[in-house]
């Protein structure tokens, strides 16, 4: 059977591209089982497998309970603000305990960057980051790149604008990473504060202008301001953020073609994206959370056909 080149998804910079190619093809599979009457297979009934999440989630907390749900693995849920980490319990503590009562997986979200990789090296268990501080959210990528797959037929070749908050954006670097391995071409835009200084080293040009870069593109990738992130102003007002960056029917229309628009979601709608952008037929934002489901239930299913 073929098998990851990792152990653990800590981010897509570990990935090659076969790898990806590997997800893709065993979520094509598990696609079709969570379209069936029964969406269930029996492949994880022997695995169990804790969420552990320091950060609020909707769509990936979500999606990795059912995907693990359809695996039929057994799930444990734990969230940081409702655990004894409120008393002062450290992370590598909390795990081994959640790891005694004999669990094979971790899906973890962390505010810290590089939380996943740390833990990889202080504990028994397979580690799939669920998105780390502004470093990277693999799932988030391979699932982004995974809808485009199947609404233009293909990744490579095809030319990808990133829009928004870079600097704060772990979306935007796995992004970047699982795009550029599959031989797309990719710009990004955005207040110049934020982007970060020397973003061409990761093969990737800067379009300051929004309307050159969507004339340019196939697909626009939206991003949340991460407001939560900055301790700072980056730019004047949210009104002057939406005026030079935010996307709206008008401009879609101003093109000379149909571009596909996604957003990883949470959307601050009126801000980066407007309502009747977001609910268009151009937009695969629900379509890129329906395929979440079946990128975790690959990515789950290849890691845990390594554990030992
Ligand atoms: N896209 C994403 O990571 O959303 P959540 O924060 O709701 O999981």
């Amino acid at each position: 059977m073929p098998a990851l080149s990792v152990r653990h998804l800590l981010g897509i910079k570990y990935l090659n591209e076969q790898d990806i190619q590997l997800i893709f093809e065993t979520a094509d599979q598990f696609k079709e089982v969570i379209n069936r009457s029964i969406k269930k297979v029996p492949s994880l009934r022997d695995i169990t497998i804790a969420n552990i999440f320091f950060e609020n989630s909707t769509r990936t907390k979500l999606s990795f309970e059912l995907a693990e749900k359809r695996l039929s693995a057994d799930v444990l849920n734990f969230s940081a603000s409702q655990s004894s980490v409120k008393k002062g319990e450290t992370l590598i503590d909390t795990v081994n305990n959640i790891l005694s009562m004999k669990v094979d997986m971790v899906v973890m979200r962390h505010p810290n960057p590089g939380a996943g990789i740390f833990l990889s090296k202080h504990v028994k268990a397979s580690i799939i980051n669920a998105g780390d501080g502004a470093h990277e959210h693999p799932t988030q990528a391979l699932l982004d790149s995974y809808s485009i797959r199947e609404k233009l037929g293909d990744v490579a070749g095809k030319k990808v604008i990133i829009v928004g908050d870079i600097l704060h954006s772990r979306v935007a670097l796995s992004n970047i990473f699982a795009l550029k391995l599959q031989g797309a071409k990719v710009k990004v835009c955005g207040p110049k504060t934020l982007i970060p200084k020397h973003i061409e080293s990761l093969g990737v040009e800067v379009e300051p202008d929004l309307r050159k870069a969507l004339a340019w593109c196939d697909v626009a990738n939206m991003l949340r301001v991460q407001n939560e992130r900055m301790e700072m102003s980056y730019f004047p007002t949210t009104r002057e953020y939406t005026q030079q960056y935010g996307i709206n029917k008008e401009i879609l229309e101003s093109l000379d073609k149909e571009i596909v628009i996604m957003h990883p979601g949470p959307i601050n709608r009126g801000v980066e994206i407007t309502s009747d952008v977001a609910d268009s037929s151009q937009s695969i934002i629900l379509h890129q959370v329906e395929n979440g489901v079946a990128i975790r239930m690959a990515v789950i299913y290849l890691l845990a056909s390594q554990l030992n």
